[in-house]
This record gives C-alpha cells, sequence and structure tokens, in this order.
C-alpha cells in the first residue's frame, strides 16, 4: 500500500465490530477482565490502548519500524529515548537542533550523567572526530532546525553501527511521507507528532519508532514505567490529522518552493535556508536521502530589527511557536525555539537576531506572498 493510501485509512481498519470508519475512541483508564487470568488484550491504558495502539500502528508502518509507541509530547518521546542510557555515557547530537532537546539534555540527563557532545552532523569528519568510547548514541535533525542543514543519515547510520551507537534521527521536519531515516539504517526515529503528523496545531504529541524489536520493547518498557502516555482522545486527533497528512504536505512544499525562491529575490532577504533551493549545500545529499524538500524554511533579514519589524507586521502569517500545521507561521528562534541555547552554540549554529522560522502552511500562495511582500515593506533593503 502506498503511503497515500496508508494514511488516508489511517484507523480504518480498526477491527470495530459496528464497522466504524473512524476508529473508535477507548476513553477508558482500564479494562474489565472476562475472568481470572483472562485478558482482552488490554489490561490498563497506561499500558495499551486501543486508541493509542492504532496511532502506533499507522506510524510504525509508515515508518517501517517494528513497533511504535506515542507519548505526551516530542519532549516525552525524547526523555524515553535517553532514559535508555546510562551514567557516564556521552550522546552525539546535531549542534543546530531544537533548543528544547538541548535543554533537555544539559539540564536534566546532564546532572545524571548522561552527556551530550553537539557537533556539525553534516560533517562526517567531524562526527568521527568527536568519537571516544564513552559514545553509546547519536542523535541527528536532518534538515535541522533552524539552519535547514543536512546530515547523510545513511553514513551516520553505518558509523553509528560500526561503534556500536544507537542512531536516533529526529524527523519531525519532514515527516514519514519525505524520509524514512529506518530505512537508511537509523534505529529509532522521534517524532514531535504535533507537528507534520498531527497537522492542525491541535494537539501536542511525540512518537517513538524502533527499527529493531528488542530496543522497541525497551522503549514500550521505558514508557510504561515512566508513565508519559498519549491519552486516547489525542491519539485520535492525531490519527485524524494524519489522514490528511500527504495531501497537506503536498501543498506546504508547493507553495514552500515558491515561497523561498521569491524570498531569495527579495531585497529586503539577506539569505533563505531552504533544502528546495538549487544552491542549498546539502542538496545533494537531502535529494538522495528525502522525497522532497518539505515545507520549513528559513530566512535571514539584513539586520535584527527588520525580523522584529516583520514580526509586527505579518497579518496572514501568524507569530507563533511551533511547525508543520495548515497555517503558517513565523518564529522567532533566537527569543523562541532556541532561547534556552548558550550564546557561544547560538552563534556557531547562526542562530542570530536577523534569522526567522517560517512553516509554510496550506493556505492559498498569493496571499502568502502578498502578507510577506507588505512586512518585508517595513525591513531594511540591501
Ligand atoms: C524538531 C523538534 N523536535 C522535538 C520537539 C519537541 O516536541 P513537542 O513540542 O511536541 O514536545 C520540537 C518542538 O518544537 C521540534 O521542533
Amino acid at each position: 500500500m502506498k503511503d497515500e493510501t496508508r494514511v488516508a485509512q489511517a484507523g480504518l481498519n480498526s477491527g470495530d465490530e459496528k464497522g466504524a470508519i473512524s476508529a473508535p475512541i477507548y476513553q477508558t483508564a482500564t479494562f474489565r477482565h472476562p475472568g481470572a487470568g483472562q485478558s482482552t488484550g488490554f489490561d490498563y491504558s497506561r499500558t495499551d490502548n486501543p486508541t493509542r495502539r492504532w496511532l502506533e500502528n499507522e506510524v510504525r508502518d509508515l515508518e517501517h519500524g517494528a513497533d511504535a509507541c506515542a507519548f505526551s509530547s516530542g519532549m516525552a518521546a525524547l526523555t524515553a529515548v535517553f532514559f535508555l542510557f546510562r551514567s557516564g555515557d556521552t550522546v552525539l547530537l546535531s549542534e543546530d537542533l531544537y533548543g528544547g532537546t538541548w535543554r533537555l539534555v544539559e539540564e536534566v540527563f546532564t546532572p545524571l550523567g548522561v552527556r551530550g557532545r553537539y557537533i556539525d552532523t553534516s560533517d562526517l569528519r567531524a562526527v568521527e572526530a568527536a568519537y571516544d568510547p564513552s559514545v553509546k548514541g547519536l542523535l541527528i535533525e536532518t534538515p535541522s532546525n533552524p539552519g535547514m542543514r543536512i546530515s547523510d543519515l545513511k553514513a551516520l547510520a553505518a558509523f553509528a553501527r560500526q561503534r556500536g551507537l544507537i542512531s536516533i534521527v529526529d524527523n519531525t521536519f519532514l515527516s514519514p511521507l519525505r524520509q524514512k531515516p529506518l530505512d537508511l539504517g537509523a534505529d529509532l526515529v522521534v517524532h514531535s507528532g504535533t507537528k507534520y503528523l498531527a497537522g492542525h496545531n491541535d494537539t501536542v504529541c511525540g512518537l517513538v519508532v524502533a527499527r529493531e524489536p528488542a530496543l522497541a520493547e525497551r522503549v514500550r518498557f521505558l514508557q510504561n514505567s515512566s508513565g508519559s502516555i498519549l491519552g486516547p482522545f489525542d491519539a485520535w486527533l492525531v490519527m485524524r490529522g494524519l489522514k490528511t497528512l500527504a495531501v497537506r504536505i503536498d501543498r506546504q512544499e508547493e507553495n514552500a518552493r515558491k515561497l523561498a525562491g521569491w524570498l531569495r529575490a527579495h531585497p529586503a532577504v539577506k539569505a533563505v535556508h531552504y533544502p528546495g533551493l538549487s544552491d542549498h549545500p546539502g542538496k545533494a545529499v537531502h535529494d538522495a536521502q528525502a522525497s522532497g524538500p518539505g515545507a520549513m524554511i528559513s530566512f535571514r533579514t539584513h539586520d535584527g530589527p527588520s525580523a522584529l519589524a516583520l514580526i509586527d507586521a505579518v497579518k496572514v502569517i501568524s507569530y507563533a511557536e511551533s511547525l508543520g500545521g495548515v497555517e503558517s507561521l513565523i518564529t522567532y528562534p533566537l527569543t523562541q525555539t532556541h532561547a534556552a541555547l548558550p550564546e557561544a552554540l547560538r552563534l556557531r549554529t547562526g542562530v542570530t537576531d536577523n534569522l526567522l522560522r517560517f512553516s509554510v502552511g496550506i493556505e492559498a500562495f498569493e496571499d502568502l506572498r502578498d502578507d510577506l511582500e507588505q512586512a518585508l515593506s517595513h525591513c531594511k533593503k540591501g
């Protein structure tokens, strides 16, 4: 079955005896057992819930994994992944990554003895140079957030495999409809399901998908033990959103391609970072491992005040923190998504006061372009 069909029919084959097209919501904490020593297959909703399981199975199949677990947020999913490591372990991470992941590693796991080392994972030699025997994991964002740098997933997964590391890819920016890291050799995929998977900015969710059953079982154990599950109603909302993922991402990407080209030609725009542009430094690697450039764009105005002026001026596009939904959003990484990063890391990864992150939605291209045109009229030219 093609991905487009799979997502359109998410939850359809729930096996509901009444034939519901939309999978039922099992809003229950616990399940009545038929008799002593017997179970319907479900005992308690922290451990397993049919609605959550349907969502998990859909995402598992889209990512070509052995199993998937749905969490209460992307950060809960990443927390479960970091629970795989022990005190004394080091995890290599893309230096250009979501600020919340940096905060989790530095302020939650480092005091527990699990350390992060931040490197440019688009440079394989830098990754090799950062290795020492304490390194047990590698976490990659590609395209990275917010720099849109591209890392070679196949080469990095092979590097990880040779050294016995767990390789993890945060696939939030592209979704499994554009990139399938497990097929390229990664061990785990993480999603903020809040973004493209749910797609409507109406719920918060996370997912972890594992390629091998043993690792999947460990993640499920950690989830059940720590309790960070997605509730049944939210699982249903994500599954409903998932049904339109294919058409949403096609439309968002089409808008993004046009807007990236248009932005680049605008005199008030200093630079555009988007893997759909022919001169993006990572384009060849991206094209080899992903089926499209996605709909996330970063761009730079000529100075900081211009970026703030644009934020104040947009009307159709909302100034808000998140991405991947049907509504277009502009984010200011310096004070929003990447506020937690130390200044040195921010400067190294280009998170400066003139950087804007643009999550392109499904609105009419002309309305988005005209909104940017009027907003950019408040910005410094050239
Ligand atoms: C790439 C990436 N990973 C993880 C997260 C965390 O996800 P959540 O906000 O669902 O906890 C985010 C949130 O913005 C993100 O952009």
